[in-house]
């Protein structure tokens, strides 16, 4: 059987005054119509029903996930205790559905991405299934990438054509590289030769747990020794001891760097990670002068190129402005050069000094 993950842990810091702790973006509606959690279990909903899909997420989301997608099992939801980065929610998923199917497949999805052409991505999965089903293989989904962004992974893949890599679908990956500098970033993607991992991946659970005993032995003994199960009363005892032992690491750091069984299926279906205010910019339906629109009251005078986004019953107006985000919450009011959009995370580390 193939299961879904959807690793729903992270505290994202750059969409505030929007995204706070208590209700990060992955349980956010940036978009009009569902949160991205959503988003991400309805676009899967052919290949994968809502009752194969397991989440994992911090103990204080967990009544978030339970309301935003109600056709999870409750057993099917992971809480946990403190946040210890995506290779512990990996192993515990991992562990938890080969106890309950030694065959089972997993597709690992993050919580919070956007794309726009689900239908595409839907037959990429299908192959990357198909392969991670066929043998012992680490299948991630790649994405050809269009600047040296620096905080992606990029997977060096096996040479050959775009034509080719589209016809055969799925490549053996040379190297793996996470989170590389700038001037590495920029020899990847002169190459060519480089895929950004878009934070998908599909294996057995069989699998991926015997690389996490070869790359991360501790980790496997934790996990093994806590012998936390779905649908059990164990579980919540279970991952707290887990969580509580285990090291924090990313998958991409602890496992698909270090793994030699590692393959690519290149895919083309609109992803965006949806990194910043400007992110949500590019993807917003627009008008003629280019503004996006959230809200229920705006205007514009000589104003172009802006998002404007709130809930508020409050006329909000710009004038003579470009290029600008202006995000309303009860509790705050961001004005941001869409250009420096990453600098929200500034903001709300000086928040958090002065607590
Ligand atoms: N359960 C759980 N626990 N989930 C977590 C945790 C955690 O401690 N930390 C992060 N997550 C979730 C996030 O909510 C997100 O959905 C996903 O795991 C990925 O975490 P990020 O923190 O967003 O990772 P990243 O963006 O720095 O890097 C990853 O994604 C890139 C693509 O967006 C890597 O896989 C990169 O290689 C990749 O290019
Ligand atoms: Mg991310």
């Amino acid at each position: 059987m193939v299961y879904a993950v959807i690793m729903a842990g992270g505290s994202g810091t750059r969409f505030w005054p929007k995204s706070t702790k208590k209700l990060p973006k992955q349980f956010l509606s940036l978009f009009g119509e569902g949160t991205m959690i959503q988003n991400t279990a309805k676009r899967i909903e052919g290949l994968i029903p809502q009752e194969r899909i397991m989440v994992v997420t911090n103990d204080s989301y967990v009544d978030i996930v339970k309301e935003q997608l109600p056709k999870v099992p409750e057993e099917n939801i992971v809480g946990e205790p403190v946040a210890k980065n995506t290779a512990p929610c990996v192993a515990i998923a991992a562990e938890m559905l080969y106890k309950k199917d030694p065959e089972a497949v997993m597709v690992v999805l993050p919580a919070d991405h956007h794309i726009t052409d689900p239908g595409a991505f839907n037959q990429y999965l299908e192959s990357a299934i198909a392969k991670a089903k066929s043998g012992e293989h680490l299948v991630t989904i790649g994405i050809k990438p269009d600047r040296p962004e620096t905080g992606f992974g990029y997977i060096h893949s096996d040479n050959g054509s775009l034509e080719e890599l589209k016809e055969n679908k799925v490549h053996p990956v040379i190297a793996f590289t996470e989170k590389p500098d700038l001037p590495t970033a920029e020899k990847f993607l002169d190459s060519g030769d480089y895929y950004w991992n878009s934070g998908m991946f599909v294996w057995k659970a069989e699998t991926v747990l015997k690389e996490i005993e070869r790359h991360l032995p501790s980790m496997y003994e934790e996990v093994k020794a806590a012998t936390p199960e779905l649908y059990t009363n164990m579980h919540e005892a279970a991952v707290n001891d887990f969580y509580h032992a285990c090291e924090s690491i990313s998958i991409d750091y602890g496992i698909m760097e270090n793994s030699e069984s590692v393959f690519v299926v290149p895919g083309e279906f609109g992803w965006n990670d949806v990194g910043s205010w400007s992110a949500v910019y590019d993807l917003a339906d627009k008008d003629k002068l280019g503004n996006a629109v959230q809200t229920t009251f705006a205007t514009f005078a000589g104003s172009e190129n802006n998002l404007v986004f709130s809930n508020a019953e409050k006329m909000i107006s710009l004038v003579g402005i470009e290029n600008v985000a202006v995000v309303e919450t009860d509790d705050a009011i961001l004005v941001c050069d869409l250009n420096s959009a990453q600098g929200v995370k500034q903001i709300v580390e000086q928040l958090k000094a002065a607590e």
